[in-house]
Parts: structure tokens; sequence; C-alpha cells
């Protein structure tokens, strides 16, 4: 018999699951969810152990009809102790709407491409931040923490390329500005290891590591090798969406994030600790899927289905 490979080297690390099907799932479905289907789907998660999960966004309900119940879903929901529900904000209007519904966690959002963010919040990179500005000082004076998003950090639809230094300096200015967290957007899925890797360490040259997370989508597959290669090079917080829903109704090609229960599956293969209950993350997952009317999108919850 082959003796026993030896532990990989981060074996019991703690990574840190962010989920954000709840929002960045529903953000893209055609048909409208039942605003009670939506609290039922973030109840569920909760008790699955997840310690974050990304619960609705405040934005323009022009822009995104799909969480126009933004208020009443956080409202409603069970809120766990030690649990984060961080909803999205584009801007003072949104935190000040979160804000009214008792919202203790906010995420900003930019971009890395001019031509993405006109496109998504109809403005320029620089202008954009400047509407979170006001938005960063009130949440600090609130007690308030902020996520930050860089988007497209790996390609745009729309300008193709994106330069490793626009990232890194968005990402900079993001974390100055008090984000206590950088989540990286591979928005449209087209990123590959090595160049998430190339990307992570150069903003990691800028950005604390412990302060980075990383967020793919799996438009061409590539997501789970992506995550892989980030882990490997230290990042230990990880967004995705369970059952693989998501997508930005404004970025052309992209489609679901990768599905949580497929990144909780291999953190554990890998002897890395989350904290969530696979089985009950796999139920979820199929739950959800039931409810939009098709198959879950993760690998591992149909093949749980199956055993
Ligand atoms: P605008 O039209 O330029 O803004 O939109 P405006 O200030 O002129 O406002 C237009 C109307 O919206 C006004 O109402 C405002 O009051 C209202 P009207 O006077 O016409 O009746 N409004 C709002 N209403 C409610 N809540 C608000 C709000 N703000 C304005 N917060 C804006 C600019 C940013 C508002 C708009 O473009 C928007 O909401 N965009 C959001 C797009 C979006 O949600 N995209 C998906 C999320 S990002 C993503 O998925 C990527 C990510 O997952 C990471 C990755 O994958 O890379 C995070
Ligand atoms: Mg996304």
């Amino acid at each position: 018999m082959n003796a026993p490979l030896p532990a990989p080297a981060r074996d019991g690390d703690f990574v840190r699951i962010v989920e954000v099907g709840p929002r960045d799932g529903l953000q893209n479905e055609k048909t409208l969810v039942a605003t009670a289907d939506k609290v039922e789907l973030i109840d569920r998660l909760s008790r699955t152990g997840l310690l974050s999960i990304e619960a609705t966004s405040f934005v323009s309900p022009k822009w995104v009809p799909q969480l126009a119940d933004a208020a009443e879903v956080f409202a409603a929901i069970d809120r766990r102790p030690g649990t984060a529900y961080p909803v999205l904000v584009p801007n003072e209007k949104g935190y000040e709407r979160a804000r009214e519904v008792g919202v203790q966690e906010v995420a900003v959002f930019t971009a890395a491409s001019e031509a993405f963010n006109q496109k998504n919040i109809n403005a320029g990179i620089d202008e954009s931040i400047e509407r979170f500005r006001p938005v960063l000082e009130r949440a600090a004076a609130d007690g308030v923490k902020v996520r930050g998003y860089v988007s497209t950090v790996l390609g745009c639809p729309y300008q193709g390329a994106v330069p490793v230094a626009d990232v890194v300096r968005v990402a900079k200015t993001l974390h100055a500005l008090g984000c206590y967290e950088i989540s990286l957007g591979d928005t449209i899925g087209v990123g590959t290891p090595h160049q998430a890797s190339t990307m992570l360490k150069a903003v990691a040259g800028e950005v604390p590591l412990p302060a980075l997370a990383v967020h793919f989508h799996d438009t061409y597959g590539q997501a789970l090798a992506n995550i892989l290669a980030c882990l490997e090079d230290g990042v230990r917080v990880v967004d995705s969406a369970v059952s693989g829903a998501g997508g930005c109704p404004y970025a052309k090609g992209a489609s679901g994030n990768v599905a949580s229960e497929d990144v909780v599956y291999l953190l554990h293969g890998l002897g890395m600790r989350t904290g969530v209950d696979l089985p009950a993350l796999a139920e979820t997952g199929r739950w959800l899927a039931g409810r939009l009317g098709r198959e879950t999108g993760s690998r591992v919850g149909k093949a749980l289905a199956a055993t």
C-alpha cells in the first residue's frame, strides 16, 4: 500500500464563505421571485452555519426590479446572532433605505473597467467612488461595516482585457476609504488560474491579504480551479451562491456564480473548515432550484441527491 500523502500545508484553516445567492443569484432571475421565498431562502441558509449571507440589494428598483422588495425581505428574515447579513448599496439613498430596516453591514460596488461601470451604475469609476465617500463616512459614524466590490477584475464584456494595475488602484482606493474587505469579482467568469493568481498577488502587494476575498462567476467552468489557485496564495474568504445562481443583468455574458455547495465540498476535501453543514446547504440549493423551476446548478448538490 502507498504511504499516505502529507496533509495539505493549510489543513485545518478556516475559510469564510460569503453566500451571495439571495442577492447576486436572485437579481438576475427573469421572473420575479416571491418575497416569502426570498425570506425562506435566507432563513434556510442561516441554518446551514454560513457566517455571511448577502441578503439583498438597495439599488434603484427601476434598474433591478427583481430586488425591489429589499426592505420587506430584510425586515422579515430571522437574523441569527453571529451571522452577518450585508446588503448592496450604490449610493446614500440606498444606505438610508438599508439603515431604516436595521442593516448593520453594507457593500459598495464599482469596477476596474470604466465601460462596465457606465452600464452597471451609470457612472465612471472615480464618480462611483465619490458616491461611496459619504456612505463610508456615515457607516463609520454609525458603526456599520462596509465591504467593497471590484468587478471585472479578469475581463470586461465591453472593454475586453482589464489591466491588473487598474484592479490594484481601485482595490487600494476602496480599502483606504475604509472598506474592511475587498471582494475581487470575475464578473463574466472568463479568468483562468494563473491569471487569477497573478491578479491576486498584485492586489495583495497593496492591500493586506486577509482583507481580500474572491468572487468567481463560472461562465467558462474555471471558478473552482481559480479558487484553488487563490487559496494556495493564501486567500481565506470566498464568495459563492447556493445552487450556482447568479449573474449581473448589466454584464453581457455573465452566468451563475460558482455554487456554494461545490466550494464547500472542495474546501472540506482539502481539510479546510467552513462551519457549513454541506448536506443542508445542498438541500437548500435543490429547494431553491425547485422554486425557480429548474435543476440545481451545483454538481455536488446533484451528486448528493443521487446517493
Ligand atoms: P441613475 O439612473 O444614474 O441614478 O442610476 P439617479 O440618481 O439619476 O436615480 C434614478 C432614479 O432612481 C431616481 O428615481 C432615484 O431616486 C432612484 P426617480 O426620480 O426617477 O423616481 N434611486 C434609487 N431608488 C432606490 N434606491 C436607490 C436609488 N438610487 C437612485 N439606492 C444607480 C444610478 C446606481 C442608482 C443605478 O444605476 C443602479 O441602481 N444600479 C444598480 C445596478 C446593479 O444592481 N447591478 C448589479 C449589482 S453589481 C454585480 O452584480 C457585480 C458583483 O456581483 C461583483 C461581480 O460579480 O463582479 C457585486
Ligand atoms: Mg457577482
